[in-house]
């Protein structure tokens, strides 16, 4: 090798040592995150970055469920590269497998420190396409100061919650507070709205729409007297507004001081309990009633993980910080910021999570009813999507309880069509 060529083979050499030590040095990953979340998510991602020197950046958009599928499902079936990490929801694995990178080899065995049912439900064909950030369970906020003011014991069943909210109503309209309203909840023809009714229907003993063994159940009297229940509500202890509300929407309205009860998940105890919120202090959460005297009280379970797109450029360096956000100690910072319940089981007793947070210790835990998104796999969002409509016809009128339910488990027959 003459000394012009070996001296260009070092400088190759160096170029190439130098383009790795960029590289390195200034990778820059995207995350896309629920907008509530992202302060927090910010928040935790920032001793990652100074540990590793990399850049991320975190992007959000709507705040419903569905519509966070709809904008994921348009990026990855277009393949972009450019979202490394997407938060995704607990019902969504069998639906977005095929776009998901396994995390089994960059996992070490990380996925044992956490609950196993939240494990087996991220993983699809033996493929782990997700880890947990938290979990998730419905359940009733209502207003301490108004049961105490009107002597109202804590109501354990819904004809209990209704007459409560009811009586409470009639009377602070009749002293002049006319924008207070009985009950909201999340009515909008949307997945929010397949939590809230399943709760309903569990809470009358009328099954979970399609069971364990993938049989359609939902058309049952149990579930006729559930939707008759809700359906009297609207105009009556529930704003007619309701039918067009997600989470958020029902969280103004409770949060104002301008309703009584208010089904929602945990995230919304620390943003009522915030500095300036006007219901601070006047609040307390319980289960989702029972339907009638000694039966079971519910909570829809749900929760929310992390994955990393199949078409991420630098899929190593999103597993690691995957991991570092879902580790012990990034479950708990970013349960302390909000009021997130872990999935890592040794958080579960951890004391300083259950002092700040009162949500993450009620039994709507163990009593948490799944939606059928595992035995449905790839068609649940259509099993879903027929519910919720069924659903919100009967909120709005369009149709009796009967009715919807008998056209539901016909249209839920057709999805089937082929096995789930
Ligand atoms: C919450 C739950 C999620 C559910 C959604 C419905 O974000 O964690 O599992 O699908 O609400 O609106």
């Amino acid at each position: 090798m003459s000394r012009f060529q070996s001296s260009r083979c070092v400088l190759a050499l160096l170029a190439a040592v130098f383009v790795l030590a960029g590289s390195v040095r200034a990778a820059q990953l995207t995350m896309y995150v629920n907008p509530i979340e992202a302060p927090y998510v910010t928040e935790c991602v920032k001793e990652w970055m100074r540990q590793t020197g990399n850049e991320v950046t975190i992007l959000t958009g709507p705040a419903a469920s569905s519509d966070v599928l709809a904008l994921y499902q348009q990026q990855l079936a277009a393949g972009t590269s450019d979202v490394d990490i997407y938060e995704v929801d607990v019902i969504w694995p069998g639906l977005l497998a095929n776009h998901l990178l396994d995390l089994t080899p960059y996992s070490e065995g990380r996925e044992k420190l956490h609950t196993p049912p939240v494990i087996a439900n991220n993983t699809v064909n033996g493929r782990l396409v997700a880890m947990p950030l938290y979990l998730d369970a419905g359940m009733m906020y209502y207003r301490k100061d108004l049961l105490d003011k009107y002597n109202k014991p804590i109501p354990a069943t819904w004809p209990e919650l209704t007459a409560t909210a009811k009586a409470i109503v009639d009377a602070e309209r009749a002293a002049g507070n006319q924008r207070l309203w009985g009950l909201v909840f999340q009515g909008r023809a949307y997945e929010g709205l397949t939590c809230t009714a399943l709760e309903w229907i569990d809470a009358y003993g009328g099954g979970t729409i399609v069971d364990a063994d993938g049989k359609i159940t939902v058309n049952n009297p149990a579930a006729v007297q559930a939707l008759k229940e809700a359906a009297s509500w609207i105009g009556t202890i529930t704003p007619e507004g309701a039918l067009n509300y997600a989470e958020e929407e029902s969280r103004g309205v409770f949060q104002s001081g301008d309703s009584v009860f208010m089904r929602n998940w945990p995230y919304a105890w620390a943003l009522a309990e915030e500095e300036g919120s006007p219901v601070k202090g006047k609040i307390g959460i319980m289960p989702v009633p029972a339907g009638g005297p000694g039966g079971k009280s519910t909570g829809a379970l749900g929760g929310w993980g992390l994955a990393v797109s199949k078409y991420s450029k630098n899929p190593e360096l999103a597993a690691d910080l995957l991991f570092y956000l879902t580790s012990a100690e990034g479950q708990k910072k970013f349960s302390l910021l909000g009021t997130y319940t872990p999935s890592v089981v040794s958080l579960f007793s951890d004391p300083e999570i259950q002092a700040k947070n009162p949500v993450a210790i009620l039994e709507v835990f163990n009593n948490a009813v799944p939606r059928p998104a595992g035995v449905t796999g790839s068609k649940y969002n259509r099993v879903s999507s027929e519910f919720y409509n069924a659903v919100h016809a009967v909120l709005s009128k369009k149709s009796t309880p009967e009715d919807a339910l008998r056209s539901l488990e016909a249209s839920l027959r057709r999805v089937s069509r082929g096995g789930w």
